[in-house]
């Protein structure tokens, strides 16, 4: 449950962590210090209750609450898209902002070895909206695979189709970028999430795949600008345009 929905009261230094303000305890340290203001009172106590109908200040910016928070990480191989996991390291660990908001969650899942685009966010209806498979978002993937592809791989993969006895892929597109004897490399697009989709695909036309990272999910591109581990917060207009909102 989202901590702050409807309404729902936060600590006063908790909302101010939230927002980015600062760490738990230099926050705590400066309300102590007066620093604060609820409705334009000073406050002095971390564990005010307050909600987003509130007006909070902190050293004498007016900080507004934020329901929503939407990271682009660029996912490197060797790390889970899971929220928590005792042995291994995940998505959720490489985000490292000063005590990082605790409802965050990656929109979907990549393999622990494919690389590139994760949306992370506390947005359900977002997340929802993405992965849903009434909705068909495209999804592009640059892969490398084992051996050669050509003209009958790119039309299986635009007539959809029979991966395996259950399952029978949407029409895809496949672009060949290169290919040689022993390597081709291509772009996908796909319209469905299915459990190891792209690896899936090709094994039915006979290669591996040697190498996968994601580049978009419907208008959200990856910033080739950040490496991989790197993260950044998605700008306004991207927040818009993946919620099918007109950008100016
Ligand atoms: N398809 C795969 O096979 N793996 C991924 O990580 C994503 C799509």
């Amino acid at each position: 449950m989202g901590r702050s929905a409807g309404g729902e009261a936060l600590r006063l230094d908790r909302y101010l962590a939230d927002m980015g303000a600062g760490t738990r305890s230099e926050l705590k340290k400066g309300i102590r210090a007066g620093l604060a203001l609820v409705n334009g009172k000073v406050e002095k106590d971390p564990g005010r209750k307050v909600t987003e109908e509130d007006t909070v200040s902190f050293r004498g910016r007016e900080i507004a609450y934020e329901k929503y928070v939407y990271y682009m990480l660029h996912k490197p191989a060797g790390v889970i898209s899971a929220t928590e996991d005792r042995r291994q390291k995940t998505v959720l660990d490489l985000i490292e902002e000063e005590d990082m908001r605790k409802d965050l969650f990656p929109v979907g899942r990549l393999d622990r070895d494919t690389e590139g685009l994760l949306l992370i966010t506390n947005d359900g209806d977002l997340s929802h909206a993405l992965l849903s498979p009434a909705r068909h978002v495209d999804k592009v993937y640059y892969a490398e695979v084992d051996g050669p592809l050509g003209d009958q791989d790119e039309k299986a993969f635009a007539e959809g189709m029979q991966v395996e006895e259950d399952f029978r892929a949407l029409p895809a597109r496949l672009e060949i970028v290169g290919s040689g004897p022993d390597k081709a490399s291509a772009l996908v697009t796909v319209r469905e999430g299915k459990f190891h989709q792209i690896k899936r695909m090709f094994k039915a036309r006979g290669r591996e795949v040697t190498y996968l990272k994601r580049l978009s999910m419907g208008p959200l591109v990856l910033d080739e600008r950040l490496l991989p581990g790197q993260w950044r917060r998605l700008t306004k207009e991207e927040i818009r345009s993946l919620k099918g909102e007109e950008t100016d």
